[in-house]
């Protein structure tokens, strides 16, 4: 079913308002799922967005046996049947996050099959640094027929015995022996150095250690406070992982004894949906607040739009362990606030600036495309600099049917002339094909799917905008909430 949303522009007039609740970080909830194949007992995890992506994760663990119950923007995993270690790969096909459950099971179990991830809409995405990663903790690794097997038995808490994976519920809590315990291979002696910053490569190698033997130093990692959030849970379940955070991660394993579910996970605030929501504010509302999210994770974005002109306000509000510990299993967590208030000056008004993207804390690349948008309706020549994936500029061609001036300069440069009106009218005029399609807008993932969504916001006609579906991905009940704001937003079938 391919479902677009319809779309009324603002024309430039600054009319949403209200506030707008920021859901659980969809990149921190799917790898505390990964993270529950590490338990000896169902855990519990909250603040989880409904998106489409946590939906394909929860179907990947019940193919490998576990039980996924969801409720009201909570999970209840319970992975103690688990009875596969081959990763669907039709399903895997669909969200490449599939690769982080790969340290897990290997933790777990000493084994997992899993397809080669193809190429993904915003570029290559190879696996190589967690390949090198597995190899130089000792694993053995096949590649046939697009699919990858790696056998850790070392660090497995079931060794693939002759009735392989099967009476998993006993597994629970067993320890490895004496000898196993030794596992991976001389421990103290791994040190793993990243070659390039990669989140989920950090994420997926610090679970792979975090039930072995020994000690394992993880060097150049990635230091987004999804992995944070993620560290902090495990340990406070019986983990021992040092200098998350930074760049050197240390893992001592628990010598083979499964996490306890001693307290639920929360999801941090999804900085990068406040993020698109702060940006869209800052060109379409003169007064809106964006509740429930940590300024302290936007700085650098706050910064530049403040000193481009936008009036912000912010709330931190002070969010540690103890205090989400304190607040119980239903309990509110408090966080802070992002205000945009009195922004009645156009967006021609607002100052122009080059981004260039950079690994946390860096501008995010999830926000790139969003920032690309604003640029083009601020005064003044840009230079955004994407740095993180090669493929992340597709949306440019739609913004420029729309009328915007901005140029490709190379697949990593994007220049910037604003401001431009964007309108129907210019796709009309200029792009007509025989099926009409030209004369549609596209979300080609999940964070451009916003920006173009934003654009059309901002424009002045009637746009429509297709593959809803990436969108969906990411963004929590997008229509809803945008008509919760005032928007005049609507999902229909093509
Ligand atoms: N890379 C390699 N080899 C690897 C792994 C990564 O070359 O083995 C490269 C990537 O191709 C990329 C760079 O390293 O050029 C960084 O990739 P990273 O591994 O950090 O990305 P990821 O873990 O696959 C997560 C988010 C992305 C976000 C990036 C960067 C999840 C599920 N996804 O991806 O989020 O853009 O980090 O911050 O956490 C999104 O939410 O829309 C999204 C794409």
């Amino acid at each position: 079913m391919r479902e677009s949303f319809i779309i009324e522009g603002l024309a430039g007039q600054k009319i949403l308002k209200g506030s707008v609740k920021i859901a659980g970080a969809k990149n921190a909830a799917l790898k505390a799922m990964a993270a529950s194949i590490l338990f000896d007992a169902p855990v519990q995890l909250n603040n989880i967005p409904d998106t489409e992506d946590i939906h394909v994760m929860s179907e990947i663990l019940e193919k490998l046996g576990a039980k996924v119950v969801w409720s009201q923007n909570s999970l209840n995993i319970d992975t103690t049947g688990i009875s596969s270690t081959v990763i669907d790969p039709k399903l895997a096909a669909i969200m490449r996050a599939s690769v982080v459950l790969t340290g897990p099971i290997l933790a777990r179990f000493g084994k997992v099959s899993f397809p080669t991830p193809g190429g993904c809409v915003i570029g290559a995405r190879p696996i190589d640094l967690f390949i090198n990663g597995y190899e130089k903790m000792g694993a053995t690794i096949s590649e046939t027929d697009f699919n990858y097997t790696i056998e850790m038995p070392q660090i497995g808490l079931l060794n693939n015995s002759t009735n392989g994976i099967s009476g998993t519920s006993a597994i629970g809590g067993q320890s490895r022996s004496e000898t196993d315990r030794t596992g991976l291979g001389n421990p103290s002696a791994i040190q793993i150095h990243f070659d390039k910053k990669t989140v989920g490569g950090t994420e997926t190698l610090m679970m792979a250690a975090v039930l072995g033997g020994g000690t394992m130093t993880l060097m150049n990692c990635a230091m987004e406070p999804e992995i944070v959030n993620l560290a902090e849970w495990l340990n406070e379940c019986g983990a021992d992982i040092q200098g998350v955070g930074t760049e050197t991660i240390m893992i001592n394993g628990t010598g083979g004894k499964l996490l306890s579910p001693k307290m639920p996970y929360v999801a941090i605030p999804d900085r990068i949906e406040a993020g698109s929501y702060l940006i869209l504010g800052a060109l379409c509302a003169e007064n809106m607040t964006i509740e429930n999210c940590r300024p302290d994770h936007l700085a650098l974005l706050i910064d530049m739009l403040i000193k481009s002109g936008v009036p912000i306000e912010i709330i931190n509000h002070e969010t540690s362990m103890s205090s989400i510990k304190s607040a119980g299993p239903s309990g509110q967590i408090f966080y802070g606030r992002i205000i945009i208030t009195g922004n009645t000056k156009p967006n021609s008004t607002f100052k122009s600036f080059d981004v260039s993207t950079k690994e946390y804390p860096g501008f995010p690349t999830d926000l790139q495309a969003q920032i690309v948008t604003y640029l083009t309706q601020v005064t003044g020549g840009s230079i955004v600099t994407e740095n993180i994936f090669e493929g992340r500029f597709k949306y440019v061609s739609d913004l420029q049917k729309m009328g915007a001036k901005l140029e490709l300069i190379d697949a990593k440069e994007v220049s910037i002339v604003g401001p431009a009106e964007l309108r129907k009218e210019h796709m009309d005029t200029h792009h007509q094909s025989n099926d009409g399609l030209d004369q549609h807008l596209n979300a080609h993932d999940i964070r451009a799917g916003f920006a173009i969504v934003m654009a059309a916001l901002v424009g002045k006609g009637i746009f429509t905008v297709n593959n809803t579906y990436f969108i969906d991905r990411g963004y929590e009940k997008l229509e809803e909430r945008l008509t919760a704001l005032g928007a005049n937003i609507r999902r229909v079938t093509l």
